[in-house]
């Protein structure tokens, strides 16, 4: 989807370069683990990002550490590219292997290798689906609380490789802060282990900390060693009705200033109540916005904060709040918010979800930007997500191929609003691709130089997810839409690869 935005050209690497890595990858693996066949390697092409797909020339079907440590080593000798990739359900474009190479795919590393209640923890392979890993720890009375909402098909390895978040990260935060410690390959083959089993322990540098979120272009989960908590005894869910976002925002300020800390808080704006009552799910005609919000803890506690949570949102100018009498209900609720990022795209041939975070007193006033950019530009957007932490998805749809400059128009105007309001570019889907052409209008040249540093440090031949989070272009040859220029050589930008051959597999 999406794919007619103005995406920068990324060269390949030559035919000579990807016969010798296939050689040296069949060689070190056997051919069952390596995939070259163009069919075989188109199903490792794209992510549920707007970039284009991308086959890659090579793929590589990782079942152990050692088979990716040979992969690496077989990559770094033929100097190609290695793009690693877990479930593949991304939103930045992070494992698109843009300019060709080889994808080494960990979804089929998906061993639970162990759930401690002693310790309060698990260690997990990098393609343990998210959904799996819920179900047992929660077997177990124990809580792993990210939970992005593509959970029942993104894997742990992208998870971390993102530093994915979802509706319950408003009470208990991101993926990084339930990552004590990573197995991971580098692309010379090293082995490093970072970080600890126990739940303190502040020695040197947190590299755990660095390779989370580093969107796989520092080194290759193996295996990660996760916190986790005990399970909250009982939850509530609760459905709060305004008539418009401005009465939500307030309630999202008023609950966050009352102390009040549900585990989710999560919002829909109109448009997307109306394409949500466009698909034939009943919303009361008078709403014009809606919070969805969760409370647990002890039973008692719970109906006291959803009690509180009620007043709250009626003093902001709520319409009705109604709370789910069970289970099944909850679970259609959230059901019917997980759907949002399929339905809105199924509206649309073209559809682009942001992921920007405010300041959470900014919402209304990114609510009434969101209008104004798609009012001035033509461009139908909608907006819902996490309101609690300020993260909302911006989605912007379209059917008309020529309507691209408004689209580009309409993206950069959202970023520049963002910034403008103190806020960031991505809270919980990464830069990858998507963004990476406007890392700079949040992070100052200095910041960008010393990531580009580090990069090198870990990758000094840029072979490691190339072309992702960096940008190519400058943010002006990106706003006006030009494929390549302004395109940077910096450290950590690949130097050792020929022009596009488009010769994928
Ligand atoms: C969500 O919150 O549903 C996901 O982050 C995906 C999205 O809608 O962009
Ligand atoms: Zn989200």
């Amino acid at each position: 989807m999406g794919e007619m935005r103005q995406h920068p050209t990324f060269p390949r690497p030559s035919a000579s370069a990807i016969d010798k890595a296939r050689r040296l990858l069949e060689r070190a693996l056997g051919p069952s683990k390596v995939i070259t066949s163009a069919d075989g390697c188109a199903a490792y092409a794209g992510d549920e990002s707007d970039q284009p797909p991308v086959s890659p020339d090579a793929v590589v079907l990782a079942s152990s550490a050692a088979d990716i440590e040979k992969a690496v080593r077989a990559a770094s000798e033929a100097e190609v590219p290695v793009v690693p990739r877990a479930a593949g359900s991304g939103k930045s474009g992070g494992a698109v292997p843009v300019g060709g190479g080889i994808v080494i795919a960990t979804i089929g590393m998906n061993s639970i290798k162990e759930i401690s209640r002693e310790e309060q923890i698990a260690v997990v392979e990098p393609g343990v689906i998210l959904a799996d890993l819920h179900a047992a720890v929660e077997a177990e009375g124990l809580f792993y609380p990210p939970d992005p909402n593509s959970l029942k098909m993104c894997a742990l390895g992208g998870n971390i490789a993102e530093n994915a978040a979802g509706p319950r990260a408003f009470k208990y935060g991101v993926t990084r802060e339930y990552v004590l410690g990573l197995d991971a390959i580098l692309i010379d083959g090293t082995r490093l282990r970072t970080g600890r089993r126990t739940v303190k322990g502040v020695t040197g540098y947190d590299v755990t900390a660095l390779l989370v979120g580093s969107e796989g272009t520092l080194a290759i989960t193996t295996e990660a060693t996760l916190r986790l908590i005990a399970k909250p005894p009982s939850v509530m869910t609760l459905l709060c009705l305004f008539p418009d976002v401005r009465a939500s925002g307030r309630a999202v300020s008023a609950l966050v200033a009352a102390g009040v800390v549900p585990r989710c808080l999560e919002l829909l704006d109109r448009p997307t109540l109306d394409a949500v009552r466009a698909r034939g799910v009943g919303v009361d005609e008078r709403a014009g916005a809606m919070l969805i919000i969760e409370v647990d803890g002890e039973p008692a506690d719970c109906e006291v904060q959803a009690e509180r949570v009620g007043e709250v949102c009626m003093d902001a100018g709520a319409l009705d709040v109604l709370v789910a009498q069970d289970e099944a209900q909850r679970e259609r609720l959230w059901e019917a918010r997980r759907q949002l990022s399929p339905t809105t795209r199924a509206m649309a041939r073209y559809k682009i979800s942001e992921d920007v975070v405010v300041p959470r007193d900014k919402i209304p006033a990114l609510l009434d930007e969101v209008a104004e950019i798609s009012a001035a530009t033509g461009v139908r957007m909608l907006t819902y997500g996490h309101a609690g932490d300020g993260n909302l998805h911006v989605n912007l749809l379209w059917n008309d191929p020529d309507l691209v400059p408004q689209v580009e128009t309409a993206l950069s105007r959202l970023f520049r609003a963002v910034i403008g309001m103190r806020g960031t570019l991505s809270g919980e889907h990464g830069i990858g691709t998507s963004k990476a052409d406007f890392l700079a209008l949040e992070q100052s040249p200095e910041l960008i130089a010393i990531e580009r540093k580090i990069k090198a440090l870990f990758d000094p031949k840029g072979l490691l997810n190339p072309h992702k989070i960096f940008p190519r272009r400058t943010l002006e040859a990106a706003e006006r839409g030009e494929r390549d220029g302004g395109a940077e050589r910096a450290p950590g930008f690949p130097t050792h690869v020929v022009a596009p051959s488009h010769g994928a597999c």
